[in-house]
């Protein structure tokens, strides 16, 4: 294995507290992902198949806006993630069926099977091609059937107020780690490119910015547990260390200068792009 592709498959990890971290991140950004469902025309009766699915929560919520007459089908290649969102689906219950496989999605073609819809949230950025992935999962969509994915750019942070808060310093961090496993942080800002050289029609585009800086604000648990998973691969790539960045009061100390200083703190850039498959 080179090391670019371990790092592009490790760099999160796979550990219990990164599978809370996920369910974490779905709960507050699932409401912006279904917006652009929505807007993308994903609705009642349709069959849904969604790329790596992690925990299942982009199935579940595919599964309550197609109804029980639609149906969802997820893939991911981690067996642990498959195995976690088969256990969650069938506890909590869900609208649609839900089918989740475990593989690759450079892997999966269902000769008999063409889904109206193919989605995806926060999966383009860890393919080695993405051209070429949407290229592959396109066969197993229906002629005219949608198209839509959800990513986020999270190497150019937007700048708040104050613009050197402890909460700015220690969010590039997150974008470095990535940059230097060889992963684009920014690939929320790469959509229309790939859609159009994966011979998609020009996507349209949302967008939506997580904001906070109050007590308690999302933003801090967010931003500490998504360091939390990547502190093993920001210690072996030199970013920073476990002593430096002390998370286990940094969301505390960013709490208190936000709300001394009346911050606005911006999240990474939410990008939701869709398109249709042309005959
Ligand atoms: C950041 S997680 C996002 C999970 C889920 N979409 C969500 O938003 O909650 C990315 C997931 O994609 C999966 N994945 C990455 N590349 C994949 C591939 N080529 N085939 C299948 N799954 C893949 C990983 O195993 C991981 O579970």
């Amino acid at each position: 294995m080179r090391p670019e592709q371990h790092d592009r498959e490790y760099v999160l990890g796979h550990s219990g507290q990164e599978q809370e971290r996920l369910r974490l991140q779905a709960s507050i950004v699932g409401g912006w992902t279904e917006g652009f469902f929505k807007a993308a025309g994903i609705d009642r009766g349709m069959s849904v198949l969604d790329l790596g699915c992690g925990l299942g929560d982009v199935s579940l919520l595919a599964s309550e806006m197609v109804g029980p007459s639609g149906s969802v089908t997820g893939i991911d290649k981690d067996p642990a993630v498959i195995e976690k969102a088969r256990e969650r689906c069938h506890a909590q219950g869900h609208s649609a069926p839900i089918d989740l496989i475990h593989g690759d999605l450079m892997d999966y073609y269902s000769e008999h099977r063409h889904f109206d819809a193919v989605v995806g949230r926060y999966i383009l950025l860890y393919q080695p091609d993405p051209v070429a992935a949407i290229q592959h999962v396109l066969k197993s969509v229906r002629s005219g059937g949608i198209v839509c994915f959800h990513e986020m750019d999270f190497a150019n942070p937007i700048r708040g107020f104050p613009s050197d808060t402890l909460f700015a310093k220690s969010f590039v961090l997150v974008g470095e780690t990535f940059a230097r496993a060889g992963l684009r942080g920014d690939f929320g800002l790469h959509l229309t490119t790939t859609f159009m050289q994966a011979g998609l029609p020009w996507p349209q585009l949302k967008a939506e910015v997580p904001i906070g800086g109050e007590a308690g604000s999302y933003l801090y648990i967010w931003l500490i547990e998504t360091l939390r998973s990547l502190l093993p691969r920001m210690e072996s790539l030199g970013v920073t260390t476990a002593a430096e960045l002390d998370l286990d009061t940094l969301a505390e100390r960013i709490e208190a200068e936000s709300t001394t200083f009346h911050a606005e703190l911006f999240g990474p850039l939410q990008v939701g792009a869709w398109s249709r498959k042309v005959a």
